[in-house]
């Protein structure tokens, strides 16, 4: 049997420059040049750094597997040196997803957003990894179930004989720290029923239901949960395998043409719409935003990631970021008001509780 790859995608945010827009190029030399020392020591097969906005990238393959100590404790170790760049630096917010001061064991719960994923490489691997700033992991329901359950989208489910038994989706209960598994094409109506609540219900991973192959994994940490109040936006990773049984290149990508809208930009409070872009267009600027996503596309080749290449780096989406920014435009100009502003819950930060308090006395039984 053919080794199993493990490809993993560990990222945080660390600091901003300038504000929360983008990263400073000091960070990401020193990201590369720690993960280049891993794949000469061996731990690691190989590596790419991106980032977007402010979210460091970390893009990983080993073999390993899942979870594992080592690469998790490496990818800490990246993020500690980089905040310690940012400190430096005076960089906005420096440090801000680390949660904790030591690494025990698994980055999950410290801060960082994960996703990965372990398989046998095919005859040739097309793999997706898309990530996003100013936004949560519920910002991939739509695409996600769009990609694996929706023939309107995905034209492999109703020509590809691998596909047309449907996937299967894992979808997490944030709430309650619980999971469920849901099938289409029989349960679709029950898996919209929980994923279109995207602040709450979030797929985590998707399978294939004809051999149970991975086909796509999220990370799902939310920060807010984690710490026990919200401490930042989880800006959120997702990867996803393509083609011969697996939506095409084409049909992982056309969700994002319909730049649906997403929570989190400004402050963490706000809902805008989710605009694809190029590596080079990642810096969301006005009112923090919009909520940015890129799509690094790889060929794996034993381990090694051939690319990336840019996938929305294509005029066949200028279309869609126009319309982002006219979407964008129209919740602005609600201000203050939902559903631009997110429900007090939601909310990354909020005075209500301190205004609540200094009205207390004014309000009175009706
Ligand atoms: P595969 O079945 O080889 O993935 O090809 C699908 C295709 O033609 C992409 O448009
Ligand atoms: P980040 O979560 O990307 O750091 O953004 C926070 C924010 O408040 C932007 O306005
Ligand atoms: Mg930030
Ligand atoms: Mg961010």
């Amino acid at each position: 049997m053919a080794e199993k790859i493990t490809l993993s995608v560990i990222k945080a945010d660390i600091g901003g420059f300038v504000g929360h827009t983008n990263i400073h190029p000091d960070i990401l030399h020193a990201a590369k040049d720690k993960l280049h020392n891993a794949k000469e020591q061996g731990i690691i097969k190989d590596f790419h750094v991106l980032r977007c906005g402010d979210d460091l990238e970390l893009i990983m393959t080993h073999t390993k597997g899942c979870d594992n100590e080592e690469i998790h404790e490496l990818a800490w170790n990246v993020f500690s040196v980089g905040t310690e760049i940012a400190k430096e630096l005076k960089l906005y917010g420096a440090g801000q997803d680390l949660l904790k001061d030591a690494f025990s064991g698994n980055v999950k719960g410290m801060g960082p957003g994960v996703a990965e994923m372990e398989f046998e490489e095919r005859k040739s691997e097309p793999v997706l990894v898309f990530m996003a700033d100013k936004t949560s992991p519920g910002a991939w329901n739509l695409p996600l179930y769009r990609m694996f359950a929706d023939p309107f989208n995905t034209a492999g489910l109703v020509i590809d004989p691998k596909m047309i038994d449907g996937y299967r989706f894992r979808v997490v209960d944030v709430k309650d720290g619980r999971a469920a598994t849901i099938e289409t094409p029989e349960e679709t109506y029950k898996l919209l029923a929980l994923i279109g609540s995207t602040s709450r219900y979030m797929i985590s991973a998707v399978y294939r239901k004809s051999d149970g192959e991975i086909a796509a994994v999220a990370s799902t940490q939310k920060l807010s949960f984690i710490a026990g109040k919200y401490v930042g936006k989880d800006d959120p990773v997702m990867v996803v395998r393509c083609q011969s049984g697996f939506p095409a290149v084409g049909e992982a990508l056309e969700p994002f043409a319909f730049p649906h809208l997403v929570e989190g930009w400004m402050r963490g409070s706000h809902v805008g719409p989710m605009m694809p872009v190029p590596f080079y267009e990642a810096n969301p600027s006005r009112f923090d935003g919009p909520p940015r996503v890129i799509c690094a596309g790889f060929q794996l080749a034993q381990g090694r990631l051939i690319g990336p290449h840019d996938m929305f780096d294509d005029p066949s989406f200028d279309g869609t970021r126009r319309l982002a920014d006219k979407v964008g435009e129209y919740m602005r100009r609600h201000g203050p008001f939902q559903p631009h502003r997110l429900p007090d819950e939601e909310m990354e930060y909020t005075t209500l509780p301190e205004v609540m308090k200094s009205l207390e006395d004014r309000f009175e039984k009706i």
